[in-house]
C-alpha cells in the first residue's frame, strides 16, 4: 500500500517537476533597463521554427549586435564578408519592436540565470511569411555548458527545434558606427554636390 503510494506520488513529483521548471525558465521579463541592453552582444546559440533558415544561420560564422539608444545594428560575418543591417527599435513595457520594410519583429526578453546574457523570443511577421525564433546572445563569446543547457531547456520547453550553437572561435565584425540615417544623408549630399 505505502509501496504503491510513494510510487504514485513519485511519478506525481516528476510529471510535475518538469513544467515547474518550464514555466520559470520560459517567463518574460517583466521589465528591464534599456542600459541593460545598450553595448554590444554576440549571438551564442539560435533555435529556428523555421528549419528552412537553419543553414542560413549555419552560413554566418559570428553575428554580433550593437544597441544604442534605439539603433540596432547587426553585424555577420558571411564567407569572410562583414554584412551590416540597420534598425531601429522601440521599447514598450518588455517588447521591443522593429520594423524592416514590411516585415515586423517583436522581441520579448526571456528569464536567463546567466548575468551577462540575453535570452528573446522573437515574433517575425510580414504580409505572406510568419515565424519565430528564440535566441541566446551575450557578452561573451563562449559560454559554459551549464548555460548552453539552460537555453536548451528553455527551447524545449518552448517546443522549439534543438538549438544552432555558433563557433565562439570565429572574429566578429568591427562595430559600425555610422548609422544608416547618416549614411543616406552622406549618399544624398554626394548625389547633390556631383
Ligand atoms: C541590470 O544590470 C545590473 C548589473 O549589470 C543588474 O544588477 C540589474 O539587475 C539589471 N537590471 C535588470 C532589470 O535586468
Ligand atoms: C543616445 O541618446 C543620448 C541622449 O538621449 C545622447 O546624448 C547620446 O549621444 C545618444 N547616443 C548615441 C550613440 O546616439
Ligand atoms: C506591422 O505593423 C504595422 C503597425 O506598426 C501594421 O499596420 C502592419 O499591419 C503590420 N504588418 C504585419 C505583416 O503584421
Amino acid at each position: 500500500m505505502f509501496a504503491v503510494l510513494l510510487t504514485v506520488l513519485c511519478l506525481v513529483s516528476v510529471s510535475r517537476s518538469a513544467p515547474l521548471a518550464c514555466e520559470k525558465l520560459v517567463k518574460p521579463l517583466e521589465q528591464f533597463d534599456i542600459q541593460n541592453l545598450t553595448g554590444r552582444w554576440s549571438f551564442v546559440a539560435v533555435s529556428l521554427k523555421d528549419r528552412a533558415r537553419e543553414n542560413s544561420v549555419r552560413r554566418h560564422y559570428s553575428i554580433a549586435v550593437d544597441i544604442r539608444n534605439s539603433s540596432y545594428i547587426q553585424a555577420q560575418r558571411v564567407a569572410g564578408r562583414c554584412q551590416y543591417f540597420f534598425l531601429d527599435f522601440t521599447l514598450e513595457g518588455n517588447v521591443l519592436t522593429m520594423k524592416a520594410g514590411n516585415v515586423n519583429l517583436t522581441g520579448t526578453l526571456f528569464y536567463t540565470s546567466c548575468a551577462d546574457c540575453m535570452v528573446l523570443t522573437t515574433h517575425i511577421k510580414s504580409p505572406t511569411y510568419r515565424t519565430v525564433d528564440f535566441y541566446l546572445l551575450s557578452r561573451r563569446r563562449q559560454l559554459e555548458q551549464k548555460e548552453i543547457e539552460e537555453f536548451s531547456t528553455q527551447v524545449m520547453c518552448l517546443s522549439m527545434p534543438p538549438p544552432v550553437v555558433m563557433d565562439p572561435k570565429t572574429e566578429l565584425c568591427p562595430i559600425e558606427t555610422t548609422n544608416q540615417q547618416t549614411r543616406e544623408n552622406e549618399r544624398e549630399t554626394v548625389a547633390s554636390a556631383k
